[in-house]
C-alpha cells in the first residue's frame, strides 16, 4: 500500500528553546525565511505524502493559521500588485491537505502517535518530528518510503552518533543487510551509555505499519514516565520485521539552540539569494 499520510506530533512544549517558545510554537521558529515546520512539510510532500495529520496541543494555533488561508493578507497583496508574494503565500496553503487532532495530555511520543489512530486508519504511514531538519539530496522520509516499498514493513530513520550522546535518543541494534540498511534486533529508549546496544540513534523519521496502534494502546509508561514509541516498536519487532535506514543527508536538531544556530549559518551560506553576501559578512568578522 502506498504511504499517503504523515503524522506530525507537534504538541510538545519546546522547553529546550525557552524563552523563545514561551508564547510561540517551536515549530514556527524561522530558519532563514521559513518556519521550521515548513521544511519538514516540504520534505513529506516531496516524498509523495498527500495528507498531513498534525497532533497539536495548546499554544499551537499559529501552526493551524500558517497552513490556512488568510483572505485579508491575500486581498492586500493582490490589491497592491505584490503578485510574487501572493504566489508564495498561496503555495503554503495549496501544498498539501492538512488536518488536526489535539493531544490533550503530554503523555509521550507513543501517545501522540496513538492520538492520530482514527485519522490514519488501517494503513502504513509516516511520522516526522519537527525538530529534525534534514538537508538531503533526496527527501529523507522519501528514502525511508523507498525502503518500505522494498521490505513492506516498519522502517526507522537512524544515524550513527558519538556514543556519549546515545542517551538522548532511541537506540537500535541490528544486522547490516545492504548498504545503509539494518534488520533491527533490539531497541531501547534513551539507554545509559554503558547499557546501549550500539551507537545507532533513531532520528525523527519513521514509516510505521498500523499494527503499532494496538501495541501502543497496551504500552506502559517507560523512560521519563511517558508512553514511548520506542517501547512499542520493541514489541512490534517481536511480531514483524523492522528495518532501519541510515539516511543520506545532514540532520540538524533544531530543538537545540546551538544546533539551530549552526543550521541557520550553514543554510544561509548555501542560500541562493543571501549565500554570497552572508559569506562575505562571516569572512569579515574579527577572528
Ligand atoms: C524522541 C524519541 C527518540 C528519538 C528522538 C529523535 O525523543 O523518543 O527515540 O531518538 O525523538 O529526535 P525526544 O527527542 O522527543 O525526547
Amino acid at each position: 500500500m502506498k504511504i499517503r499520510k504523515a503524522v506530525f506530533p507537534v504538541a510538545g512544549l519546546g522547553t529546550r528553546f525557552l524563552p523563545a517558545t514561551k508564547s510561540m510554537p517551536k515549530e514556527m521558529l524561522p530558519l532563514i525565511d521559513k518556519p521550521l515546520i515548513q521544511y519538514v512539510v516540504e520534505e513529506a510532500v516531496a516524498a509523495g505524502i498527500e495528507q498531513i495529520i498534525f497532533v497539536t496541543g495548546r499554544t499551537k494555533r499559529a501552526i493551524e493559521d500558517y497552513f490556512d488561508k488568510d483572505y485579508r493578507l491575500e486581498t492586500q497583496l493582490r490589491d497592491s500588485g505584490k503578485t510574487e508574494l501572493l504566489k508564495m503565500v498561496n503555495a503554503i496553503t495549496d501544498m498539501v491537505e492538512v488536518c488536526y487532532v489535539r493531544q490533550k495530555e503530554a503523555l509521550g511520543l507513543g501517545h501522540a502517535v496513538l492520538t492520530a489512530k482514527r485519522l490514519v486508519g488501517d494503513e502504513p504511514f509516516a511520522v516526522l518530528l519537527g525538530d529534525d531538519i534534514i538537508e538531503a539530496p533526496r527527501s529523507c522520509i522519501g528514502q525511508l518510503i523507498e525502503k518500505y516499498e522494498k521490505y513492506r514493513c516498519t522502517i526507522l530513520g537512524i544515524e550513527q552518533v558519538p556514543m556519549e550522546q546515545i542517551s538522548s535518543y532511541g537506540c537500535v541494534a541490528g544486522t547490516l543487510v545492504e548498504p545503509r540498511t539494518y534488520k533491527v534486533s533490539d531497541l531501547v529508549e534513551k539507554p545509559p551509555v554503558n547499557e546501549a546496544p550500539s551507537d545507532m540513534a533513531i532520528i525523527g523519521r519513521y514509516v510505521l505499519t498500523p499494527e503499532i496502534f494496538e501495541i501502543i494502546e497496551k504500552t506502559k509508561p517507560g523512560r521519563g514516565g511517558e508512553i514511548q514509541l520506542t517501547d512499542a516498536l520493541r514489541e512490534l519487532e517481536r511480531r514483524q520485521a523492522i528495518y532501519a535506514c541510515q539516511f543520506e543527508g545532514k540532520r540538524y536538531d533544531c530543538g537545540d539552540k546551538l544546533e539551530y544556530l549552526k543550521a541557520t549559518v550553514e543554510m544561509a551560506l548555501k542560500h541562493p539569494q543571501f549565500g554570497k553576501p552572508f559569506g562575505e559578512f562571516i569572512a569579515s568578522l574579527p577572528k
